[in-house]
């Protein structure tokens, strides 16, 4: 059948059918309005399959000469826009081949010898996906960067740590924002570890129990940079486990994103007070005159729900689907691509968001002081004396009450009512008092300590890179 053949039957295995597809079933099973996005993939894949072929002498040279003049026209054509993308030829795959034989002639069908759809769109999709990773990957990293360099300047800015979001002890916002280049370098690794089981390679497997022409993977796995095999056919085309994985890392990277985002809300509303968002991220209101918002954090916050919802769709596809391929499987393709998209536009804008970041740090010290953040300090300082902890405990309680009777903080209690409580408060006590003084005390690995947070960053600087 020759490409117009293949284009009037509309189907690529009309021989065995008496009627043609009802127009209803073929929109609701056609899938090239979205997997065109894996041409590339597809035409790659295509030529290392086409490349090996030729190379064990299953097709002849001249044929992979014509598939390869074929598959360079058909790029350029996509390239510039002028494909003609058909819903009749049902996905991209198709699509692709029918063309590839209107150009070329019977070389084009040749090129699907040894192979199905099935290992054919498996490999696409890891192909796609593993671009796609290496891609976020950077934005990972130019996110972390950001963050970085605002903790840079911000060891000596302190502000209130919360627990119950309750002020309890001082924290420099460097450390606050370091908290988060953990979670993002976490995430990182998971996508590191992601991309090992998504570059496998499924070709070979074809339609389910592998193929009876001599073909060669290994090679075909070389020509893809695909570091190994799928090493059972029927695993190989009906396993979707990689893209599972893809988002949940990609959930937790979200919900990362969606508290780091939750706090910016929060330090920007009028009640802390502790940032400003530059003006080209917050939106005004028609309303309120006076209104700043900053919807690019809200938005980043909500877009989590999305993701999460992805996880939940494409995890769900998969359970209780016998072996081996089902037309389920197409499914797997707008979660895994809208994903990515909102990934990575999220990543993107939070990065350049940070950069402009504006810090108050006259706002996060006065918060500070308000919440009797440095209580555990004075407490500290009666167990080093020989008080035991929990009597401490029980003396700073007394101090704070204090303190919330005379709307003082403990550093501006006069030294005799503190002493007044009890008779190991001496003359060096205030110092323990003072919020730097409480900061420099946490110098344990990890700690706020300005020493502490300033290895972290060489730590960050060192691994990120730049
Ligand atoms: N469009 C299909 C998908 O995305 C390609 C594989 C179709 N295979 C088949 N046997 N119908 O899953």
């Amino acid at each position: 059948m020759s490409g117009n053949q293949l284009d009037k039957k509309s189907q690529a295995w009309s021989a065995l059918f008496s009627e043609p597809m009802s127009e209803l079933v073929k929109r609701y099973t056609a899938s090239v309005g979205f997997d065109q996005r894996l041409w590339r993939a597809d035409i790659q894949g295509s030529l290392a399959h086409a490349g090996m072929l030729a190379a064990q002498g299953i097709i002849h040279q001249t044929d992979l000469v014509d598939i390869q003049r074929g598959l360079d026209q058909i790029t350029q054509d996509i390239e510039e826009g002028r494909f003609e993308w058909k819903l009749e030829l049902e996905d991209v795959h198709l699509n692709i081949e029918a063309r590839l034989t209107q150009l070329v002639g019977d070389a084009g069908k040749r090129l699907h010898t040894g192979r199905s759809r099935n290992d054919q769109v498996a490999t696409d999709v890891r192909l796609w996906l593993r671009g796609e990773i290496d891609a976020l990957a950077l934005l990972l990293v130019d996110l972390q960067r950001a963050l970085v360099d605002v903790a840079a300047t911000n060891t000596d800015t302190v502000m209130p740590g919360f627990t119950h979001l309750q002020v309890a002890q001082p924290v420099s916002f460097a450390h606050h924002l370091l908290a988060y280049v953990e979670m993002f370098s976490r995430d990182a690794e998971r996508l590191a570890d992601v991309r090992k089981r998504c570059n496998r390679l499924p070709l070979g497997a074809a339609a389910l129990a592998g193929t009876s022409y001599p073909l060669d993977r290994e090679a075909v796995a070389r020509a893809l940079g695909f570091e190994g095999l799928c090493e059972n056919s029927l695993d190989a085309v009906s396993d979707r486990d990689f893209a599972i994985e893809f988002l949940s890392f990609a959930s937790i990277t979200m919900v990362h994103v969606s508290r780091m985002a939750e706090e910016l809300v929060l330090w920007m509303s009028q009640n802390f007070g502790f940032i400003d968002l530059a003006d080209r991220y917050c939106t005004g209101s028609s309303i309120m005159p006076q209104k700043r918002n900053p919807d690019v954090a809200e938005l980043a916050r909500g877009k989590s729900g999305r993701v999460i919802g992805h996880l939940m769709g494409l995890i769900t596809l998969m359970k209780g689907q016998p072996l081996a391929y089902n037309k389920d499987n197409q499914e797997d393709k707008e979660p895994l691509f809208d994903t990515v998209d909102t990934l990575a536009a999220t990543l993107r804008i939070l990065a350049e968001m940070i950069a402009g970041i504006q810090v108050k740090p006259a706002a996060m010290e006065a918060a500070a002081r308000r919440g009797y953040a440095t209580a555990t300090d004075l407490a500290d300082y009666l167990v080093k004396k020989g008080l035991p902890f929990r009597d401490a405990h029980e003396v700073v309680a007394h101090a704070v009450k204090l303190g919330l009777q005379r709307g003082l903080d403990l550093a501006e209690l006069p030294l005799a009512e503190l002493q007044s409580l009890h008779p190991l408060i001496a003359d060096d006590a205030p110092s323990v008092l003072t919020l730097r003084g409480s900061l420099e005390a946490r110098h344990v690995r990890g700690g706020t300590a300005p020493t502490q947070v300033m290895a972290q960053i060489a730590r960050h600087r060192a691994r990120l890179g730049g």
